[in-house]
Protein backbone atom coordinates (compact mmCIF):
# COMPACT_ATOMS: atom_id res chain seq x y z
CA UNK A 1 0.00 0.00 0.00
CA UNK A 2 1.59 3.31 -0.70
CA UNK A 3 2.00 6.09 0.78
CA UNK A 4 -0.76 8.41 1.42
CA UNK A 5 -0.03 11.54 -0.21
CA UNK A 6 -1.79 14.79 0.95
CA UNK A 7 -1.48 18.44 -0.07
CA UNK A 8 -0.07 20.72 2.20
CA UNK A 9 0.87 24.94 1.28
CA UNK A 10 1.65 23.46 -2.81
CA UNK A 11 3.71 20.47 -1.93
CA UNK A 12 2.58 17.27 -2.38
CA UNK A 13 3.82 14.61 0.55
CA UNK A 14 3.34 11.63 2.29
CA UNK A 15 0.75 11.98 4.95
CA UNK A 16 3.07 11.19 8.05
CA UNK A 17 5.73 13.82 6.82
CA UNK A 18 2.93 16.59 6.91
CA UNK A 19 3.07 18.87 9.74
CA UNK A 20 1.35 22.23 10.39
CA UNK A 21 2.24 24.84 13.24
CA UNK A 22 0.76 24.83 16.76
CA UNK A 23 -0.01 28.27 16.25
CA UNK A 24 -2.15 27.90 13.46
CA UNK A 25 -5.38 29.07 13.97
CA UNK A 26 -6.97 26.30 12.38
CA UNK A 27 -5.77 24.24 15.69
CA UNK A 28 -5.93 27.36 18.19
CA UNK A 29 -9.14 28.47 17.34
CA UNK A 30 -10.98 26.52 14.94
CA UNK A 31 -10.58 29.18 12.52
CA UNK A 32 -11.23 28.53 8.81
CA UNK A 33 -13.47 26.03 6.64
CA UNK A 34 -13.84 22.75 4.54
CA UNK A 35 -15.62 20.90 1.48
CA UNK A 36 -16.30 17.33 0.94
CA UNK A 37 -15.99 16.27 -2.73
CA UNK A 38 -16.85 12.97 -3.83
CA UNK A 39 -15.18 11.53 -6.53
CA UNK A 40 -16.71 8.50 -8.65
CA UNK A 41 -14.22 7.77 -10.96
CA UNK A 42 -12.13 10.53 -11.76
CA UNK A 43 -15.30 12.84 -11.54
CA UNK A 44 -16.01 14.98 -8.94
CA UNK A 45 -19.26 15.28 -8.45
CA UNK A 46 -20.82 19.06 -8.87
CA UNK A 47 -17.40 20.29 -8.34
CA UNK A 48 -18.46 23.90 -9.57
CA UNK A 49 -20.82 23.70 -6.70
CA UNK A 50 -18.44 22.69 -4.06
CA UNK A 51 -16.55 25.55 -4.89
CA UNK A 52 -19.31 27.78 -5.05
CA UNK A 53 -20.13 26.80 -1.34
CA UNK A 54 -16.14 27.01 -0.73
CA UNK A 55 -16.11 31.05 -1.74
CA UNK A 56 -19.40 31.86 0.08
CA UNK A 57 -17.99 30.07 3.07
CA UNK A 58 -14.37 31.73 2.92
CA UNK A 59 -16.41 35.09 2.10
CA UNK A 60 -18.51 34.71 5.46
CA UNK A 61 -15.34 34.67 7.62
CA UNK A 62 -13.65 37.17 5.86
CA UNK A 63 -11.08 34.92 4.09
CA UNK A 64 -9.45 35.26 0.69
CA UNK A 65 -9.72 32.60 -1.41
CA UNK A 66 -5.80 31.25 -1.68
CA UNK A 67 -6.50 29.57 -5.39
CA UNK A 68 -8.13 29.96 -8.54
CA UNK A 69 -11.75 27.75 -9.09
CA UNK A 70 -9.05 26.30 -12.66
CA UNK A 71 -6.33 25.89 -9.52
CA UNK A 72 -8.00 24.02 -7.56
CA UNK A 73 -9.30 21.80 -10.25
CA UNK A 74 -5.87 21.34 -11.32
CA UNK A 75 -4.95 20.43 -7.51
CA UNK A 76 -7.82 17.84 -7.18
CA UNK A 77 -6.36 16.33 -10.30
CA UNK A 78 -2.87 16.10 -9.27
CA UNK A 79 -4.00 14.81 -5.74
CA UNK A 80 -6.53 11.79 -6.99
CA UNK A 81 -3.82 11.08 -9.74
CA UNK A 82 -1.55 10.58 -6.66
CA UNK A 83 -4.37 8.28 -4.21
CA UNK A 84 -5.75 5.78 -7.16
CA UNK A 85 -9.21 4.22 -6.47
CA UNK A 86 -12.50 4.35 -7.51
CA UNK A 87 -15.16 5.84 -4.85
CA UNK A 88 -13.00 8.87 -3.27
CA UNK A 89 -13.78 11.90 -1.45
CA UNK A 90 -11.43 15.06 -1.65
CA UNK A 91 -11.26 16.41 1.85
CA UNK A 92 -9.48 20.23 1.70
CA UNK A 93 -9.37 22.81 4.67
CA UNK A 94 -8.32 26.44 4.47
CA UNK A 95 -7.45 27.96 8.02
CA UNK A 96 -6.51 31.46 8.37
CA UNK A 97 -2.99 29.84 9.24
CA UNK A 98 0.17 31.09 11.67
CA UNK A 99 0.05 34.00 13.45
CA UNK A 100 3.09 34.98 15.69
CA UNK A 101 0.61 36.09 18.75
CA UNK A 102 -2.51 34.37 19.84
CA UNK A 103 -5.11 37.00 18.86
CA UNK A 104 -8.44 36.90 17.69
CA UNK A 105 -7.94 39.96 15.67
CA UNK A 106 -7.73 39.29 11.76
CA UNK A 107 -4.40 40.46 10.18
CA UNK A 108 -4.55 41.65 6.71
CA UNK A 109 -1.78 39.77 4.13
CA UNK A 110 -1.10 36.89 6.42
CA UNK A 111 -0.83 33.15 4.72
CA UNK A 112 -3.55 30.67 5.49
CA UNK A 113 -2.85 27.10 5.39
CA UNK A 114 -4.42 25.06 2.49
CA UNK A 115 -4.67 20.81 3.23
CA UNK A 116 -6.28 17.96 0.94
CA UNK A 117 -6.11 14.73 1.46
CA UNK A 118 -8.30 12.26 -0.66
CA UNK A 119 -10.51 10.09 1.62
CA UNK A 120 -11.29 6.49 -0.04
CA UNK A 121 -14.98 6.16 0.92
CA UNK A 122 -15.80 2.72 -0.68
CA UNK A 123 -18.88 1.94 -2.72
CA UNK A 124 -22.05 2.22 -0.15
CA UNK A 125 -23.66 -1.19 0.73
CA UNK A 126 -27.05 -0.40 -0.71
CA UNK A 127 -28.62 -3.42 1.07
CA UNK A 128 -26.88 -2.10 4.46
CA UNK A 129 -28.33 1.05 3.19
CA UNK A 130 -32.17 -0.08 2.36
CA UNK A 131 -32.07 -1.41 6.04
CA UNK A 132 -32.22 2.00 7.37
CA UNK A 133 -31.08 4.00 10.59
CA UNK A 134 -32.82 4.94 14.01
CA UNK A 135 -32.26 8.59 15.36
CA UNK A 136 -33.49 10.76 17.81
CA UNK A 137 -34.56 14.19 18.08
CA UNK A 138 -32.25 16.84 19.50
CA UNK A 139 -32.40 20.34 20.46
CA UNK A 140 -29.87 22.09 17.99
CA UNK A 141 -28.10 24.20 20.14
CA UNK A 142 -25.75 25.44 17.52
CA UNK A 143 -24.95 28.81 16.06
CA UNK A 144 -26.40 31.17 14.00
CA UNK A 145 -23.86 30.26 11.01
CA UNK A 146 -25.05 26.93 10.36
CA UNK A 147 -24.37 27.79 6.34
CA UNK A 148 -20.72 28.15 6.88
CA UNK A 149 -18.92 24.70 6.49
CA UNK A 150 -16.37 25.56 9.65
CA UNK A 151 -14.17 23.44 10.97
CA UNK A 152 -15.68 24.41 14.07
CA UNK A 153 -17.71 21.57 14.62
CA UNK A 154 -17.15 20.77 18.78
CA UNK A 155 -21.35 21.64 18.57
CA UNK A 156 -21.78 18.91 15.98
CA UNK A 157 -19.46 16.50 18.15
CA UNK A 158 -21.59 17.24 21.25
CA UNK A 159 -24.74 16.72 19.49
CA UNK A 160 -23.85 13.04 17.69
CA UNK A 161 -22.41 12.18 21.20
CA UNK A 162 -26.43 13.11 21.97
CA UNK A 163 -27.43 10.31 19.77
CA UNK A 164 -25.00 7.79 20.64
CA UNK A 165 -25.43 7.98 24.01
CA UNK A 166 -29.10 7.95 23.22
CA UNK A 167 -28.07 4.62 21.26
CA UNK A 168 -28.81 5.48 17.56
CA UNK A 169 -26.51 6.41 14.87
CA UNK A 170 -27.55 9.92 14.01
CA UNK A 171 -29.83 12.90 15.54
CA UNK A 172 -32.45 15.03 14.19
CA UNK A 173 -31.71 18.39 14.80
CA UNK A 174 -34.99 20.91 15.86
CA UNK A 175 -34.57 24.82 16.85
CA UNK A 176 -37.88 26.09 18.08
CA UNK A 177 -39.86 23.31 17.09
CA UNK A 178 -38.93 23.48 13.69
CA UNK A 179 -36.00 20.66 11.89
CA UNK A 180 -32.83 22.05 10.98
CA UNK A 181 -30.94 19.03 9.77
CA UNK A 182 -28.83 16.17 10.86
CA UNK A 183 -25.31 16.46 12.64
CA UNK A 184 -23.60 15.84 9.62
CA UNK A 185 -26.65 15.96 6.84
CA UNK A 186 -29.75 17.38 5.63
CA UNK A 187 -32.83 16.62 6.13
CA UNK A 188 -35.79 15.29 3.44
CA UNK A 189 -39.38 14.49 4.81
CA UNK A 190 -42.15 12.44 2.31
CA UNK A 191 -45.62 12.59 2.82
CA UNK A 192 -48.52 11.42 0.82
CA UNK A 193 -45.91 11.25 -2.21
CA UNK A 194 -44.33 14.93 -1.59
CA UNK A 195 -40.53 15.28 -0.85
CA UNK A 196 -40.04 18.18 1.75
CA UNK A 197 -37.07 19.93 2.28
CA UNK A 198 -36.32 22.99 4.79
CA UNK A 199 -35.50 26.15 3.11
CA UNK A 200 -31.82 26.88 3.44
CA UNK A 201 -30.53 29.88 6.13
CA UNK A 202 -28.45 30.34 8.96
CA UNK A 203 -29.68 27.63 10.33
CA UNK A 204 -28.62 25.06 8.07
CA UNK A 205 -25.79 23.98 5.39
CA UNK A 206 -26.66 24.04 1.27
CA UNK A 207 -25.81 20.78 1.26
CA UNK A 208 -24.49 19.59 -1.99
CA UNK A 209 -26.46 16.04 -1.62
CA UNK A 210 -29.89 18.11 -0.80
CA UNK A 211 -29.53 20.21 -4.48
CA UNK A 212 -28.74 17.15 -6.13
CA UNK A 213 -31.59 15.16 -4.75
CA UNK A 214 -33.71 18.17 -5.23
CA UNK A 215 -32.50 18.40 -8.85
CA UNK A 216 -32.83 15.08 -10.02
CA UNK A 217 -36.66 15.30 -7.81
CA UNK A 218 -37.65 17.78 -10.67
CA UNK A 219 -36.52 15.73 -13.39
CA UNK A 220 -38.10 12.62 -12.60
CA UNK A 221 -41.65 14.13 -12.04
CA UNK A 222 -41.45 14.17 -8.34
CA UNK A 223 -43.36 16.58 -6.25
CA UNK A 224 -40.57 18.34 -3.87
CA UNK A 225 -41.60 21.22 -1.65
CA UNK A 226 -39.09 23.59 0.39
CA UNK A 227 -40.79 24.61 3.22
CA UNK A 228 -40.13 24.84 7.13
CA UNK A 229 -40.81 21.50 8.65
CA UNK A 230 -42.37 21.81 12.30
CA UNK A 231 -41.26 19.10 14.82
CA UNK A 232 -44.98 17.85 14.81
CA UNK A 233 -45.26 17.01 11.80
CA UNK A 234 -42.26 14.09 11.84
CA UNK A 235 -44.72 11.52 13.65
CA UNK A 236 -47.14 11.16 10.56
CA UNK A 237 -43.95 11.30 8.03
CA UNK A 238 -44.23 8.62 5.49
CA UNK A 239 -40.32 8.55 5.03
CA UNK A 240 -37.41 10.53 6.65
CA UNK A 241 -34.05 11.00 4.84
CA UNK A 242 -31.06 11.82 5.62
CA UNK A 243 -28.36 13.41 3.11
CA UNK A 244 -24.59 14.35 2.38
CA UNK A 245 -21.55 13.37 0.08
CA UNK A 246 -20.68 10.31 2.11
CA UNK A 247 -23.60 8.60 3.28
CA UNK A 248 -25.71 9.50 0.36
CA UNK A 249 -29.74 9.21 1.04
CA UNK A 250 -29.66 7.37 4.13
CA UNK A 251 -33.63 6.44 4.66
CA UNK A 252 -34.65 6.99 8.88
CA UNK A 253 -36.85 3.55 9.77
CA UNK A 254 -37.08 4.60 13.41
CA UNK A 255 -37.05 7.89 15.49
CA UNK A 256 -37.59 8.33 19.22
CA UNK A 257 -38.23 5.00 19.38
CA UNK A 258 -41.32 4.92 17.23
CA UNK A 259 -41.12 3.23 13.74
CA UNK A 260 -41.22 5.58 10.95
CA UNK A 261 -43.89 4.40 8.84
CA UNK A 262 -43.65 0.59 8.85
CA UNK A 263 -39.72 0.92 9.29
CA UNK A 264 -39.01 0.10 6.30
CA UNK A 265 -36.73 2.33 3.51
CA UNK A 266 -39.99 3.42 2.06
CA UNK A 267 -41.05 3.48 -2.07
CA UNK A 268 -39.78 7.05 -3.12
CA UNK A 269 -36.59 6.43 -1.26
CA UNK A 270 -36.30 3.46 -3.46
CA UNK A 271 -36.93 5.15 -6.31
CA UNK A 272 -34.72 8.18 -5.76
CA UNK A 273 -31.53 5.73 -4.41
CA UNK A 274 -31.72 4.05 -8.53
CA UNK A 275 -31.91 7.61 -9.84
CA UNK A 276 -28.93 8.50 -7.91
CA UNK A 277 -27.10 5.35 -8.56
CA UNK A 278 -27.40 6.27 -11.92
CA UNK A 279 -26.39 9.63 -11.69
CA UNK A 280 -22.74 8.54 -10.08
CA UNK A 281 -22.64 5.87 -12.43
CA UNK A 282 -22.77 8.77 -15.46
CA UNK A 283 -19.85 9.82 -13.73
CA UNK A 284 -17.64 6.91 -13.46
CA UNK A 285 -17.59 6.29 -17.15
CA UNK A 286 -16.74 10.14 -17.68
CA UNK A 287 -13.33 10.63 -19.49
C1 LIG B 1 -24.06 20.05 9.16
C2 LIG B 1 -24.13 19.44 7.80
N1 LIG B 1 -25.26 19.54 7.09
C3 LIG B 1 -25.37 18.99 5.86
C4 LIG B 1 -24.32 18.29 5.28
C5 LIG B 1 -24.48 17.69 3.92
O1 LIG B 1 -23.74 18.40 2.96
P1 LIG B 1 -23.22 17.70 1.63
O2 LIG B 1 -24.42 17.11 0.97
O3 LIG B 1 -22.64 18.82 0.83
O4 LIG B 1 -22.24 16.67 2.03
C6 LIG B 1 -23.12 18.18 5.99
C7 LIG B 1 -21.98 17.46 5.41
O5 LIG B 1 -20.95 17.31 6.01
C8 LIG B 1 -23.02 18.76 7.28
O6 LIG B 1 -21.87 18.69 7.99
Amino acid sequence: MPNKIVYLNGDYLPVEQASVSVLDRGFLFGDGVYEVIPVFGLKPLRVDEHLQRLQSSLSRISLDNPLSNQEWKQVFDQLLERNPGEDRAIYLQITRGVYPVRDLKIQPDKQPTIFMMVLQIGSIDMSQLEQGIETVTINDFRWHACDVKSISLVANVMLREQATQAGVVDAILVRDGYVTEGTASNFFMVKKGVLITPPIGQYLLSGITRDLVIDLAKENGIDCEIRPVAETELESADEIWLTSSTREIAPVVRLNGKDVADAEAGPLWKKMINIYQQYKQVLRQAK
